[in-house]
Parts: C-alpha cells; sequence; structure tokens
C-alpha cells in the first residue's frame, strides 16, 4: 500500500516538473519580446502576409473585449495583424491607429500563462498615444500561443480624447466645412472606406448591397458609427475593422461588413456576454491541481 502511494507521488511530482517546465519561463518570455517586435507598423504587413503567425496554436482562442472571440491561427492574424497591415497604409485618414511599439509595464508567469500589462504606442494618424492592453496568454507545450484574453483599458475614453483632433484633418478631406459635427465626419470617412471596399472585393457570391449608394446610406443612416469598445457590434465602427480584412478572405469576412454584420458586428446581449467565456480551460492553475470549487469558490453561473 506504501508502496503504491510512493509510485503515485512520484508520478504526479514527475507531471508537476513536466508540466512547469513546458512551455519554460524563456520560451513565454521569448514569445513576448517576438511579439512586441511584430505587432508593429510596419513589420505587421509581413505578419499578415504570412497568413498564420507562426506563434499561434492552430486553434489558438483570441478575446479582445473592444471586438469579438476569434477562432484559429488565421483568423487572430487577420485581426491582430492584417487589421494594422491595412490601417497604417491606408492612403487616406485612417480612422484607427496602428501599433509603434511597446513596453511591458507587469508582467506575472505562473504554470504555462502569463499576464501582462503592455503600454502601446500607437500611432492613431492624427496624434502619437499610449494605450494600455491588459492581456493574459496560455501557451502549449510548444510554447504556441493556445488561448489569450485581452482588454483595452479606458477604451471608451479614447475616441472622446482623440476625435476632435480628426475634425480639421477629415473636413479638409472630405470637403466639408470644420464646423461639421465629429459623428457626421467620421460617419463619412467609414462609409466611403467601407462601401469602397465593398464594391471592389465583395463581387458575386459575396456581394452585401445592391448599391454603393445603397451601402452609404446604411451605414451613416442606419447604424451609430459606435465607441471603440462597440467593435464587435452592429457599428460603423465594426464594420470599419472588417472593411480592412474583405482583401484577406473577401468570403469570409463580406458579410461582417454587410447590413447583417455576419456573426460579427451584430447587435449583442450584455448579460451573455459578460458571463459567458469562450476559453476551453481556466488560463491559471491553483497549486496542487485545486479548483475554485474546492476552494468553496464556485464557477460564475449564468443566472447573475
Ligand atoms: C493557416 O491555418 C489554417 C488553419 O487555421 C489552415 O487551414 C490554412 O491552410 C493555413 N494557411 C497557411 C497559408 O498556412
Ligand atoms: C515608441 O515610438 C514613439 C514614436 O515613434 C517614440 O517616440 C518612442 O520613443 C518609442 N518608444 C520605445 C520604447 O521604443
Ligand atoms: C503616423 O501616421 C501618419 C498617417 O499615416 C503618418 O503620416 C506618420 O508618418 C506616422 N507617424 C509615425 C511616427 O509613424
Ligand atoms: C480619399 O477619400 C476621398 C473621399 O473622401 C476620395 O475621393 C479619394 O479617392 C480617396 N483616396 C483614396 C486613395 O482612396
Ligand atoms: C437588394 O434588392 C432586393 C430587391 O429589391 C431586395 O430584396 C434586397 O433586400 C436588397 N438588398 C439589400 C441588402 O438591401
Amino acid at each position: 500500500m506504501k508502496c503504491v502511494n510512493m509510485l503515485a507521488f512520484a508520478f504526479s511530482l514527475l507531471f508537476a516538473l513536466s508540466v512547469s517546465a513546458t512551455p519554460s519561463l524563456v520560451q513565454m518570455v521569448g514569445f513576448l519580446k517576438q511579439y512586441n517586435k511584430d505587432w508593429s507598423f510596419p513589420r505587421v504587413k509581413e505578419i499578415a502576409a504570412s497568413i498564420n503567425y507562426t506563434m499561434f496554436d492552430p486553434n489558438v482562442v483570441g478575446r479582445v473585449d473592444i471586438t469579438n472571440t476569434f477562432v484559429g491561427a488565421e483568423l487572430n492574424t487577420e485581426y491582430l495583424f492584417g487589421t494594422a497591415a491595412q490601417f497604417g497604409d491606408d492612403k487616406n485618414t485612417s480612422l484607427i491607429g496602428v501599433p509603434l511599439n511597446q513596453t511591458i509595464v507587469e508582467l506575472v508567469a505562473q504554470g504555462n500563462t502569463i499576464s501582462v500589462q503592455l503600454l502601446v504606442t500607437f500611432n492613431w494618424t492624427v496624434e502619437i498615444i499610449p494605450v494600455q492592453f491588459n492581456v493574459m496568454f496560455m501557451f502549449n507545450d510548444e510554447g504556441k500561443v493556445i488561448q489569450y484574453d485581452a482588454q483595452l483599458q479606458h477604451s471608451s475614453w479614447l475616441f472622446q480624447d482623440i476625435l476632435p483632433k480628426f475634425v480639421p484633418v477629415l473636413a479638409k478631406e472630405l470637403d466639408l466645412p470644420e464646423t461639421t459635427s465629429p459623428a457626421v465626419l467620421v460617419g463619412k470617412r467609414a462609409s466611403f472606406d467601407i462601401c469602397s471596399a465593398h464594391e471592389q472585393f465583395c463581387t458575386g457570391e459575396n456581394l452585401q448591397y445592391n448599391s454603393t449608394a445603397e451601402c452609404v446610406d446604411f451605414i451613416e443612416n442606419k447604424i451609430p458609427f459606435g465607441d471603440v469598445w462597440q467593435a464587435g457590434q452592429n457599428t460603423g465602427i465594426c464594420r470599419y475593422f472588417h472593411k480592412a480584412m474583405v482583401s484577406l478572405r473577401p468570403s469570409v469576412h463580406c458579410p461582417h461588413i454587410g447590413p447583417t454584420g455576419g456573426d460579427m458586428c451584430v447587435d449583442r446581449d450584455y448579460r451573455q456576454t459578460v458571463t459567458e467565456s469562450p476559453f476551453p480551460q481556466p488560463f491559471f492553475q491553483l497549486p496542487g491541481g485545486l479548483t475554485l470549487a474546492d476552494l468553496n469558490l464556485p464557477p460564475p453561473s449564468d443566472k447573475l
């Protein structure tokens, strides 16, 4: 009996060591350094062109609070790198900024997960501005990201701060008086850009609007442009994000800029969004294989 216990102990110790050994802290920090280099304009263009970011597991699940949950390496690469590549190359004034560089403010590492607070310098077209992200990255045995959860801190403050600075630039570009409200200017910039992308890439089976005029009317009059935190809802800003991806895979992304919004730019339920988790496993492991329930901390329920 004692012998069996010893054996079980030896096995669990071996297991614990192997779990903590793969991936190593060096590997996870290595990812972070690489990511900081890669998620930067114009480097994002090379990553976007590679289709699948090599640091992502093929089945990576990523959630970004201001947008959506994305499943798979390709969709995550398109979202994180493809959009930034397009926004940074926009010949007209891009309403969304691109990352330039980032510094790590806080870093916690435990098991195969790191939690990091990043201060990212964005070029938000009319101003260089710091943006704070809080992200948990969980890695597989090979040190590739298997799931991540990112929040943009103070996202509802961003436009309030920066949109007034867009006014003179957009007014000039759109040939409108500077007294035009920021909402109208932003709506017109967005409708032109989204509907041009639709015209160019969403043809044949991928067509979403009967005409460009219908598209412009929809974007300007039927939906709000929305705020940064609404980039995964039935808004103009969501379609503005997705128009930066239609050239990559029209059949996947065209529905997202159309009137239905596909399954991306749609009305969402607040309670469901807040209580649901898309992640197959918790990010952090408790010591000794304990679960939250073991500690009398019941998991979240959908009946909040
Ligand atoms: C990218 O990964 C997807 C699976 O996520 C796969 O179907 C596709 O063939 C890959 N593309 C390239 C170019 O590697
Ligand atoms: C980030 O980029 C900005 C703008 O180019 C620059 O002023 C700043 O020094 C850079 N910061 C780091 C840490 O590289
Ligand atoms: C920021 O973006 C604008 C517009 O694309 C560009 O003209 C400017 O050179 C960029 N600045 C930096 C520091 O990247
Ligand atoms: C920029 O936008 C204006 C309309 O606001 C349009 O006439 C022009 O063709 C656009 N330029 C490019 C390069 O898309
Ligand atoms: C396009 O036109 C058809 C026929 O008039 C109409 O049924 C359809 O709803 C229109 N499509 C959109 C996206 O409005």
